[in-house]
């Protein structure tokens, strides 16, 4: 038996991250040291967190996936626009919120209960839709972080596109100093029949 590290997660289609990516340039540039970018490329939707799986327990994650994706339909989601946990005048996390359908909450519901019949714990937290593109180093400097929240008060960032959501990957995350490489370990396809 190995450990991995493992989340199930939405993919971003290509033209809304080239949106992103166009949109969040000057913001990149402009914020120096003080954020740490996730490559645009890496950019997804968490569903689920799982934290270290064991290898044994791979197969049935999948066939969970598997099972409650066969009872959601397709839907479509909205990239809105640039946020901050916990807030602007702190912030750590920047991302881009997402406007979801119901479908999407009750398939993460799903998720994440049959996740919990197989011993991950839940969420502490409300689920809140949103993708990470990037995260306020904790070394930055006071003046960085100065210049930072003045950026995102000027930032522009919004409407960025509709994207259609047909399936939900089952990810394995390895952490390397030059940033975490994730690779696709199941997909699990949406029905139309619901
Ligand atoms: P985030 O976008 O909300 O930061 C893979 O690590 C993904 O799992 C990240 O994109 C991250 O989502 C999410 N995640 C949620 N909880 C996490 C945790 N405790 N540690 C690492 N990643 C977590």
């Amino acid at each position: 038996m190995s450990l991995l590290r493992a989340f199930i997660a939405i993919d971003i289609p290509p033209e809304i991250k080239k949106a992103i990516s166009s949109q969040t340039a000057s913001l990149r540039k402009e914020s120096g040291h003080a954020v740490r970018w996730v490559a645009v490329e890496n950019i997804h939707l968490t569903l689920k967190f799982l934290g270290e799986v064991s290898s044994d327990n791979l197969e049935l994650l999948a066939q969970s996936l598997h099972s409650d994706c066969s009872r959601t339909v397709p839907f479509t989601v909205s990239v809105e626009k640039l946020g901050c946990f916990p807030n602007p005048r702190r912030p750590r996390v920047l991302w881009i919120g997402l406007a979801i359908p119901p479908e999407l909450n009750r398939l993460r519901r799903q998720v994440e209960a049959s996740a919990a019949r197989l011993g991950y714990a839940p969420d502490d937290k409300p689920f809140s839709p949103h993708l990470t593109i990037g995260r306020v180093r904790e070394q930055a400097a006071p003046a960085e972080l100065q210049g930072l929240r003045g950026l995102l008060e000027r930032a522009t960032v919004a409407n960025l596109g509709t994207f259609a959501v047909n399936e939900v990957h089952l990810y394995k995350s390895d952490l390397k100093p030059e940033g975490p490489i994730y690779t696709r370990l199941t997909t699990a396809r949406l029905t139309d029949s619901g």
